[in-house]
């Protein structure tokens, strides 16, 4: 078997099989096995069932869905090359196997040596007569190229045996009910009956060979015609059916393997997809199969089965590895996006809460620093008094409040002051510097510097409607030390300089 690769392009390859049987079912397993090992390559299969006008209607729509390498095994030698020859012309590569056309128009060709193994056959069963029998041979299909090579090779290696008479060639189709019926055919001819028995039957293929010592054993002539008779077939499956085992148990005294080898026809293909060297003529090797040989050939192959029952196993392994790890990707994948989802909400519950804690802020400073100086006092003894039958408003905004309040009383008092500092005002509150530094910025969001500021431009707003002091000396009324300064304070706060709300 081919070895497994890892290139990349992905192939689409068409397979184009004559017929349907237990030896194309092996050859496409082999083939599918091959694919597999590939891992870029897709076959599309079409079997013709042994129908000219099939195979030819399949190969064209083959090449119409867009098949970048064609194989086939043409069911005649004439009448597939026309549809081979289409898909040759617009560039698709072809490889024929086992079975040949008759046109030049193919990229490679593999197969084993039907002449070879009818000259075989020939020379086994004249080797098996010594030289003198009566044999009848079958033939598969009609014009399909291995009827044709393996009957050449089974005639030309009997020339040298004159002794060997071939009573009957019949003509099958590769089927076993088709030698069914040729042999009832003959069997029921006249001169059948007159004849000598049959020492040797050979079929070009095992299902021939089963079909034609089934019809002679229903036969009435089986007795004087078939009781001793030795059947041959080509093919030599491994399988349960197969003919390797049929001549182990004496049912076929011979056989010749056909070999299969999808795999190799994978790796020739995909040799000629991808430009590299590759044999245009191919020939498998093969053999012929006895008593002698069978048991040692199936032992191999039950061996060889065994260990692609386990190369089945580790590929399932695989796979099923494979594809939990690909859970897991998955499942980890998800974790990991639920995991940042959860992440930016806390981080936007976070900042949601920091903006309502500023906005809270914002609107203590607003309420209670904004409000009329007359009114805090109420607001003040309103805070201490409600202290715990407050509305809406929890115990510590209340306390909150309360504070506020005083503390606003504390810096209006000082607010012409220019050399107040923070230490005097949180001297004044009962605390210190750090205490009133903490607490103020936990309420309002602002340092007390940042209030005691806020108030004086506040201040000098007023100032400024109300009164007709100029604005130096609203400045230094409201404790600025100079008025350029103050201006600019005033123009942060505002957007504008302290003259124009005069104008
Ligand atoms: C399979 C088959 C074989 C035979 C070969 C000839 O389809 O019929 O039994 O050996 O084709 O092409």
């Amino acid at each position: 078997m081919v070895g497994c690769s890892h290139s990349k392009p992905h192939y689409v390859i068409g397979v184009s099989q004559c017929s349907a049987d237990i030896w194309r079912e092996k050859q496409n397993a082999e083939l599918r096995m091959g694919a597999y090992c590939q891992d870029n390559v897709e076959l599309r299969f079409a079997a013709a069932y042994d129908s000219d006008e099939r195979q030819v209607e399949q190969i064209d729509s083959l090449v119409a869905t867009g098949i970048d390498l064609l194989i086939v095994a043409p069911n005649q030698v004439q009448t597939i090359s026309p549809a081979i020859d289409r898909a040759f012309d617009k560039g698709i590569p072809v490889i024929v196997f086992e079975r040949k056309t008759n046109s030049p128009k193919f990229t490679a060709f593999i197969s084993a040596d039907n002449y070879e193994m009818g000259r075989v056959m020939g020379e086994y069963i004249a080797s098996q007569l010594d030289g003198k029998g009566r044999v009848m041979e079958i033939m598969g299909l009609k014009g399909s190229s291995p009827a044709i090579e393996r009957h050449n090779g089974f005639t030309d290696a009997l020339k040298d045996y004159p002794g060997i008479e071939v009573v009957a060639t019949l003509q099958g189709d590769w089927t076993e009910e088709s030698a069914v019926k040729a042999t009832q055919q003959w069997l029921s001819q006249k001169e059948t009956a007159n004849s000598l028995p049959i020492d040797f039957v050979f079929a070009q293929n095992d299902r021939m060979a089963m079909g034609s010592k089934k019809a002679a054993a229903n036969s009435s002539l089986f007795t004087s015609h078939f009781s001793l008779t030795k059947y041959c077939g080509i093919d030599g499956l491994p399988g349960e059916d197969g003919g390797i085992r049929l001549v182990r148990d004496s049912i076929l005294d011979a056989t010749y393997i056909y070999p299969t080898h999808g795999d190799r026809i994978i790796q020739l293909a995909v040799n000629i997809l991808e430009g590299k060297p590759y044999e245009k003529d191919t020939r498998l090797m093969s053999a012929l199969v006895t008593r002698d040989n069978a048991s040692v050939l199936l032992m191999q192959n039950e061996e060889i089965m065994s260990q692609s029952a386990y190369l089945d196993q580790l590929h399932s392994r695989a796979d099923s590895y494979l594809h939990e790890l690909d859970t897991q990707r998955l499942v980890s994948w998800m974790a990991i996006g639920v995991t940042i989802l959860l992440v930016i909400t806390i981080v936007l519950l976070y900042l949601y809460h920091l903006r309502k804690v500023k906005l809270q802020q914002e609107h203590v400073v607003s309420a209670l620093w904004n409000m009329e100086i007359d009114t805090m006092p109420a607001v003040a003894e309103n805070a201490e008094a409600t202290d715990d039958t407050s509305t809406d408003e929890t115990p510590s905004a209340v306390v909150e409040s309360a504070f506020l309040v005083r503390f606003r009383e504390v810096v209006e008092a000082r607010l012409e002051d220019s050399e107040v500092s923070v230490d005097d005002l949180a001297a004044e509150m009962n605390l210190s510097r750090v205490q009133l530094y903490r607490k103020i910025k936990q309420i309002t969001g602002s340092s007390p510097v940042e209030l005691l500021r806020t108030t004086r431009l506040k201040r000098a707003y007023q100032m400024l409607l109300t009164t007709d002091k100029s604005v130096s000396e609203v400045a230094y009324a409201v404790g600025f030390t100079a008025p350029s300064y103050f201006s600019k304070c005033f123009k942060e706060e505002y957007g504008m300089v302290p003259g124009d709300i005069r104008k």
